[in-house]
């Protein structure tokens, strides 16, 4: 495969043509949406490209600021035009596992509260079946080791709290990361995600099932669009 990091650029500014001078942009966490702030900061800049943005978690906002994105707070608005976000899988089905950047709660309610999600991704995030990727769960730090027995027990697979050194690392919301190490076989995404919520120390899952409309693939062979045939830019 090309050079990683030109593929995220790449998929990173292509999927600034959905958008337009109005709107309200969900901004989204990762490497790969980072070229997308970036190139939406430039448009503002030399083409007056006039957007306002809501960050889906600190590192993005900061980035955000430097660019010159005007920004809004979720809570000020009513929903947004689009979101445009990483993903760390996804699946013949637009189904995602985000949360590798530890974002996903925000990433989460910054999605829901959006009219269109767009991915944007390279080649090595597409999957037959979820779960290689460890699943990341944003839990509380209350008792996180019964959560994560509560976990073990329902998805019979390694749990581990993410690290960052000697010590947990913390979300933007001071929670904990437990990653699940389901393997290859997530394939009902739906309903994995509705039982993982039903644990009281969950505050999140990284399964955003029926939330991507279409997916800025980069590869070898250049950049593409796919639409989600049941989203809502098909
Ligand atoms: C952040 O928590 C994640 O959901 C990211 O969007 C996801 O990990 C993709 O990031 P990269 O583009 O850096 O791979």
């Amino acid at each position: 495969m090309a050079d990683v990091e030109a593929l995220k650029r790449e998929a990173g500014v292509e999927a600034c043509q959905f958008v337009t001078s109005g709107m309200k942009v969900g901004l989204g966490t990762g490497s790969t949406v980072k070229y997308t702030v970036i190139e939406l900061g430039r448009r503002i800049r030399e083409e007056g490209l006039q957007i306002t943005g809501v960050p889906t978690s600190i590192v993005t906002e900061n980035l955000a600021i430097e660019c010159g994105i005007p920004l809004l707070e979720l809570s000020d608005v009513d929903g947004l035009d689009i979101v445009i976000d990483g993903a760390d899988e996804f699946d013949p089905d637009f189904q995602l596992i985000k949360g590798g950047g530890a974002a996903l709660l925000r990433e989460k309610i910054v999605a829901q509260e959006s009219k269109i999600m767009v991915v944007v991704a390279d080649e090595r995030k597409k999957v037959s079946t979820l779960g290689a990727f460890p699943l990341p769960i944003e839990i509380t730090p209350f008792s996180h080791s019964a959560t994560v027995r509560a976990l073990n027990r329902i998805l019979d697979c390694r749990v581990n709290i993410r690290m960052a050194g000697d010590g947990p690392v913390f979300t933007d919301n001071s929670n904990m990361i437990a990653d699940a190490h389901m393997g290859p076989n997530i394939s009902d995404p739906e309903s994995l995600e509705i039982e993982i919520l039903k644990i009281a120390g969950v505050v999140q899952v990284g399964l955003f099932t029926n939330m991507c409309d279409a997916i800025v693939l980069a590869g070898n062979n250049g950049v593409k669009t796919i639409l989600n045939p049941n989203g809502k830019l098909a």
